[in-house]
């Protein structure tokens, strides 16, 4: 067993260090030199996939997090309106769903109930059907129209890792390659999104040679009672993630908010002390995200917070309000999530082993949900 471990003390941790591997192996073979999208792959009609006028991402847990990473490139890329909703609740609610839809559903096992009973529902509204998963042969790709299979190999902790990682980047190139079917404005976008994303493995890695100042850290707050976790935009969905898998390895109480959504009602929670993780958008970003985001790391330490920033290498703004920094390298701001995430289940991990739990199978939980 410590072999299939690779060495390190738990498949957890050798997983986060699959991961610039997982990315890799993902991005392989699925893209010309020219910068131009190859999925031959997904053997779906591409006149049908030109009239989409609807996504829907389908995904439970970890998954509709990677589902969230991609409404907000998917959208961006291709203007096409995507919605990300968990699998349980879909098909209960009487969804708008028809020929014209098409559902893109995430899972890393392919055998989790709830998503495999949502898509055989929107197939039965005569959705097409396209599956993420890291599962070759599992039932949800078997049953969908198309399938582009995350390589992140096996993965054996219960807390989703390196899936994760390999999900989204699936998801951007879903998205990358409807965008060159469709033709829209952002074709000349593409080529530098895909420049960029090949060199996220390497980033990873810098990220996974420098994790012991992330790891001191998750081991001195062992006796954390709350941590919460603020994002905005794409730091949204990391932030729910970095809060999830805090819950489900350390058993603390956890939280993952839209930075904006602070000041209505999750700022009250703030008292001294408080721990705070906020990762924040890069300077470079779109929209004076960043200036927002750092006024909220303000707002959060002016009433005691003790504030951790994850923030991109060169920002030095975000010093000053900060007690600790994590510095991740510079990448295009809807990839982000790719890097931004590395370190909070770093941490997640050294805290929950400090508390000597076994993070390879928490309790209650289990892989793979195959019931409803
Ligand atoms: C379980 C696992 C989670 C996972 C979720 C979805 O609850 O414990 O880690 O994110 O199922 O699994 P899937 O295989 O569909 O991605």
């Amino acid at each position: 067993e410590s072999a299939e471990k690779g060495g390190f003390p738990s498949f957890m941790e050798k997983e986060i260090h699959d991961q610039p591997d997982a990315v890799a192996k993902t991005l392989l073979g699925r893209s010309d030199i020219d910068g131009k999208l190859t999925l031959d792959e997904l053997r779906i009609d591409p006149e049908l996939l030109k009239h989409v006028d609807k996504i829907i991402v389908l995904a439970c847990g970890t998954s509709a997090y990677a589902g969230q990473v991609a409404k907000y490139a998917i959208e961006r890329w291709c203007r096409i309106a995507t919605e990300v909703e968990l699998s349980h609740e879909f098909r209960y609610r009487d969804p708008i769903v028809d020929a014209n839809t098409l559902i893109v559903s995430i899972s890393q096992s392919g055998e989790t109930m709830d998503t495999l009973m949502a898509v055989r529902y929107a197939k039965e509204q005569g959705a097409k059907t396209v599956s993420i998963c890291n599962t070759n042969g599992s039932t949800i790709p078997r049953e969908s129209d198309a399938v582009l299979y995350t390589h992140a190999g096996p993965e054996i902790a219960v807390a989703s890792t390196k899936a994760f990682l390999a999900q989204i980047t699936a998801a951007y190139l879903l998205g990358l390659y409807l965008a060159q079917l469709r033709g829209n404005k952002f074709q000349g976008e593409i080529k530098d999104i895909l420049a960029d994303l090949n060199k996220i493995p390497a980033k990873i890695q810098r990220i996974l040679d420098n994790e012991d100042q992330i790891k001191e850290l998750g081991v001195s707050m062992k006796d954390a009672k709350s941590v919460l976790f603020l994002g905005r935009h794409v730091g949204f969905p990391v932030a729910m993630e970095g809060a999830l898998k805090l819950k489900e390895l350390a058993y603390i109480h956890a939280e993952g908010f839209a930075a904006g959504e602070l000041k209505h009602g999750p700022i009250a929670l703030i008292e001294e002390g408080q721990p705070v993780f906020v990762v924040v958008p890069s300077p470079r970003g779109r929209d004076s995200l960043h200036a927002k985001v750092v006024s909220n790391i303000q707002e959060v330490r002016a009433r005691g917070a003790k504030t951790i920033v994850i923030a991109e290498e060169g920002d030095e703004a975000v010093k000053a309000y900060a007690e600790h920094v994590f510095y991740i390298p510079e990448t295009d701001t809807l990839l982000a999530p790719l890097l931004s995430t590395v370190p909070l289940q770093i941490f997640a991990l050294a805290l929950a082993s400090a508390k000597g739990y076994d993070v390879d199978q928490p309790r209650n939980l289990a892989k793979s949900v195959t019931v409803e």
